[in-house]
């Protein structure tokens, strides 16, 4: 499994339900990165997205504790264990994790790969994630040049785990 991620640099990943800077070419290689695969996240990364809807030419798996809630393009779970049958008919490889913290802090050791973006500001978020560099099961396996939009400088790093 795989997980991807912008993190500032206090690991902040959002602020009141959305993310921390638009970044187009951050975008770009988020939809690089996932089209045609299938993607994980919690009920509020869902609501935070435009139409609250799925995410085209992917498979959405949301999850939340509502047996009643619904939305287009998504396949609703209600528990991890539901999560966890579902996702078994995946290639591991296939399937990425894509928010938000809760989904991240809880399931991030089941990952082989992680694609981390790293914004170099602080960007005062109100959510965070687990800091990977301290947590030290993961090691950092490619690091793009760094970029700046909107006046902020981020890179692509992608780590994976520690044999
Ligand atoms: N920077 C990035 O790359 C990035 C990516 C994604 C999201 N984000 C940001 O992250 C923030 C949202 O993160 P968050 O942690 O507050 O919310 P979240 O993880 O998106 O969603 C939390 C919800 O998921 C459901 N859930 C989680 N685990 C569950 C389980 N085991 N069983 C059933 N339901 C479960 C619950 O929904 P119910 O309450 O409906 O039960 C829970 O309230 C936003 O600011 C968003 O913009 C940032």
């Amino acid at each position: 499994m795989n997980l991807i991620v912008a993190v500032d640099k206090n690991w902040g990943i959002g602020r009141d339900n959305g993310l921390l800077a638009h970044l187009p070419g951050d975008m770009a290689y988020f939809k690089a990165t996932t089209s045609g695969k299938t993607v994980v996240m919690g009920r509020k990364t869902l609501e935070s997205m435009p139409g609250k809807r799925g995410l085209p030419n992917r498979t959405n798996y949301v999850l939340t504790s509502n047996p009643d809630f619904a939305a287009e393009r998504c396949i609703v779970v209600n528990s991890e264990d539901e999560l966890m049958k579902a996702l078994s008919a995946f290639e591991p490889d296939d399937v990425f994790l894509i928010g938000g913290a809760s989904i991240y802090n809880k399931y991030y050791k089941m990952c082989d790969k992680l694609y981390i973006t790293k914004m170099d500001a602080d960007l005062n978020a109100d959510t965070r994630i687990v800091n990977i560099d301290e947590d030290g099961g993961f090691e950092v396996v490619s690091e793009s040049e760094p970029m700046t939009e909107n006046g902020v400088t981020y890179r692509f790093l992608v780590y994976e785990r520690k044999k």
